[in-house]
């Protein structure tokens, strides 16, 4: 028993944020690289009487788990989502709730590219070609893909990963339209100083006229499915579509069918749902031809992973004080 504040943290991060941490707490760490069941998560929290929690977004932090430990004051969500944590039974405990904002876009925008890239240009497929032993020659028909220079791009979601997103088609001399709740004049005029002009559009149009379409949307009740049979249907037949946000805000079961049946040329997804999924899912079928798929690794760089963890001890070392931690969902999500 120490007097020190007591932390939870329900899987092994990066060093600094532990650092951080420990300056100040007792920290307990659930060792195994898979995430407690919420059952073993109540546990552990009630058995440490934890006055902290750091989370990440594989746990679902609902009013059970807030109601473990009656020390319970705070708790930090290592990811700038936060659609795992119920934000109404946090305030209704009086709770803060820090996440990670903005340190994550780059490296988030990055994968989207990469996962763009990959799709259009058959990476894994080629890649898996030449294991297979099957580079032979060079074929004039071989491995065609589309182009990405001069395409046409559609945002969905034009907050900060959005328009890092949307920035980085600048070197393809790529056409923007975007859709977002309401117009995004700030991002507009980010984008604008990199020769984009990013138009604003309905979600119709960017899916009729867009060759990528990507996701950056939070998930929300309206996000809820945005995409789905009829969304996939508008789409060209040769687009591509890519998905580093949510998994929830795609129906699953209407892009199995878009691609079974050739609406979409490709699905290039960081994100699923559900979420793992397996390689007896039916998604799974098409890949690499029509797939390409990572298991939720957006801002899986050393750097930003590890900002994340400090970001992380840092909201909950404010919330351990009494104070509003520099970085509240709460106040993000306008609940405060
Ligand atoms: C987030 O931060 O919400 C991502 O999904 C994980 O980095």
């Amino acid at each position: 028993m120490t007097d020190r504040p007591v932390v939870y943290v329900t899987r092994d991060i990066p060093q600094d944020g532990l650092d951080a941490l420990e300056e100040r707490c007792e920290v307990h760490v659930w060792p195994d690289p898979i995430e407690p069941s919420h059952e073993e998560l109540v546990a552990r929290l009630a058995e440490t009487e934890a006055d902290g929690l750091f989370c990440n977004v594989a746990d679902i932090v609902d009013a059970e788990v807030m109601d473990a430990s009656d020390s319970l004051r705070t708790i930090g969500t290592m990811s700038v989502g936060y659609d795992h944590v119920d934000l109404d039974a946090a305030i209704e405990r009086d709770l803060t709730v820090g996440h990670t904002p903005g340190v994550l876009a780059e490296t988030t925008a990055d994968l989207g590219w990469a996962l763009l890239m990959a799709a259009a240009r058959r990476v894994v497929e080629a890649h898996q070609r030449v294991e297979a032993d099957e580079w032979k020659t060079w074929g004039p028909t071989t491995l065609l893909g589309r182009d990405v220079h001069e395409a046409t791009l559609g945002v969905i979601g034009l907050g900060r990963i959005g328009t890092e997103f949307a920035r980085r088609a600048a070197g393809f001399d790529m056409d923007v339209c975007y859709v977002n709740r309401s117009p995004n004049e700030a991002a507009e005029a980010d984008l604008a100083d990199y020769g984009i002009d990013a138009e604003y559009c309905s979600l119709t149009e960017v899916l009729e006229r867009s060759d990528f379409v990507s996701i950056h949307a939070p998930l929300t009740d309206e996000t809820y499915q945005l995409i789905g049979e009829p969304e996939l249907e508008r789409m060209d037949d040769d687009a591509i579509l890519v998905n580093t946000a949510r998994g929830e805000i795609v129906d699953t079961d209407a892009l199995v069918r878009a691609l079974e049946n050739d609406w979409i040329r490709h699905a290039a997804l960081d994100v699923t749902d559900p979420e793992p999924i397996d390689s007896s899912h039916p998604l799974m079928e098409y890949a690499p031809e029509k797939l390409t798929i990572a298991p939720h690794i957006g801002s899986a760089s050393v750097e930003t992973r590890s900002e994340m963890a400090v970001m992380t001890a840092e909201n909950i070392l404010a919330g351990l004080d009494g104070e509003r931690p520099p970085y509240s969902a709460l106040v993000d999500a306008d609940c405060r």
